[in-house]
């Protein structure tokens, strides 16, 4: 089993996907930074989505083709200060598609994921990683954000999050 990504399932309706979309798709919903990604300005406004967990949930929007080569840590959301763990992230795209790659320490490939309207548990703060675009418009995430290790993570998706439906 790769230590850099798990595969998941789709756990959202077709409505929940949708109001998702409608929420990304509002004028000024993201705020950029320095690595061709944007995140959602108000994560709590995501609370609507009643989504609730023991995660933080955020979206992302990139741009650009390929973005930035980096890892993430846990820290505080640049415009409202909201906590934000990344160390571990489950991440579903809603809208377009691309292809989450890791590196190792030296930015040497080492492992690929493909979302095929799945969903895949990413160890953003133990790999280097970055996305590369598949489609021309925005591509759109929605993540559920973990500061617990992506083993934990992927133990707690196979024991609670697996049947649950949103
Ligand atoms: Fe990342």
């Amino acid at each position: 089993m790769s230590k850099a990504y798990y595969r998941v399932h789709n756990i959202f309706s077709d409505k929940k996907r949708k109001e998702m979309i409608e929420l990304a798709n509002k004028p000024g919903a993201f705020i950029d930074n320095s690595y061709g990604i944007s995140f959602y300005k108000h994560p709590l406004q995501l609370d609507d989505l009643e989504i609730d967990g023991v995660w933080q949930v955020q979206m992302l929007r990139q741009t650009v083709k390929e973005s930035k080569i980096h890892k993430d840590r846990n820290r505080n959301n640049e415009f409202d200060n909201i906590y934000m763990p990344r160390n571990a992230v489950i991440s579903w795209p809603i809208q377009g598609d691309g292809d989450t790659i890791f590196y190792d320490d030296n930015k040497n490939v080492i492992d690929r994921v493909s979302y095929d309207n799945d969903g895949a548990i990413l160890n953003t703060g133990g790999y280097f990683h970055n996305v590369v675009l598949n489609t021309e418009q925005p591509r759109i995430m929605f993540q559920m954000c973990f500061d617990s290790s992506f083993d934990d993570v992927v133990s707690f998706y196979e024991g609670h999050l697996k049947d649950e439906r949103y």
